[in-house]
């Protein structure tokens, strides 16, 4: 079975640092596949992962919407197949597999832009299921996911084993957090495990801010500390899976990791 581990939490708050820990440790300590699936328009996990990438799922959405259309303009028939006589579903299919990043020990897709104006349900569902499908393939996945939680049930309709809402180590980004974990309840895709991870952590936890930790409805997973280190690799866009496994970042993630898998 696919175990699908997903992130959350507010603008800024580590979920793209932390996604990458988590792919390192997969890599690193785990047996079995693994796909990265980056569901941020506006994110380069890729970067972060030191992968290329050439084609998003969205663009995939958008060359196939023009095809539709050229097609229609020509008079030629608008549903069903596109040139070739490929089934849209098999042609989506195909294109997906192919615009997966492959690296040495995972692989990576990009949902890039969101949908625009329009109806694009069909080819939306579509896509859905290619992505889903595709997923079923590997022993784990793991989804970067755009600030909030209001995209995550629009990007799979797959089951997530463990959400990690990730805050900032203040009391408005736990209240943040919970906001944002609360929408869990209104979705229609089961999380089964929904926990708290505390980024950015300078020293210990402050005893005013564990009791607020302590009073959600979701556990606390654990704390990530601040590292100056990061700071270095990000001037200078160096993969952060470049980290020694001797970062205290990665430590802590991994720890999280050995407790929940
Ligand atoms: N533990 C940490 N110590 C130091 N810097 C960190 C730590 N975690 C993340 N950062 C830095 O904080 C910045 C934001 O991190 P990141 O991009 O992972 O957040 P995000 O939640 O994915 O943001 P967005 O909501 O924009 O997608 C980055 O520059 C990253 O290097
Ligand atoms: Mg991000």
């Amino acid at each position: 079975m696919t175990i699908t581990i997903a992130l959350a939490g507010k603008g800024g708050v580590g979920k793209t640092t932390i996604t990458g820990m988590i792919i390192k440790y997969l890599v690193q300590n785990q047996s079995g596949s693994v796909l990265a699936i980056d569901a941020d328009p506006s994110s380069n996990l890729n970067m972060v992962l030191g992968l290329e990438l050439e084609w998003t799922v969205g663009d995939i959405r958008e060359d196939l919407l023009d095809q539709v259309k050229e097609s229609l303009l020509a008079g030629g028939a608008a549903m069903g197949t596109v040139s070739g006589g490929m089934t849209k579903r098999d042609y989506l299919d195909y294109q997906v597999r192919s615009s997966l990043a492959e690296g040495q020990q995972f692989d990576l897709i990009a949902m890039g832009r969101s949908e625009g104006q329009g109806c694009y349900c069909a080819v939306n569902h579509n896509l859905r299921q290619v992505v889903d499908s595709l997923s079923r393939s590997y022993r784990y996945v793991v989804i970067d996911n755009e600030a909030g939680m209001e995209h995550l049930s629009r990007r799979t309709t797959r089951d997530v084993q463990h959400l990690l809402v990730v805050s900032d180590p203040t009391l408005r980004g736990i209240v943040a957090a919970r906001r944002i974990a609360d929408f869990r309840k209104e979705m229609d895709i089961h999380i089964e495990n929904t926990y708290l991870v505390v980024n950015r952590l300078q020293g210990e936890m402050p005893a005013a801010l564990l009791q607020h930790i302590e009073n959600l409805d979701f556990p606390f997973l654990g704390s990530v500390p601040a590292d100056q280190n990061l700071a270095e690799y990000e001037f200078t866009g160096q993969p952060l899976v470049d980290l020694g496994d001797d970062s205290p970042v990665y430590q802590a993630v991994a720890e999280m990791l050995q407790k929940i898998l």
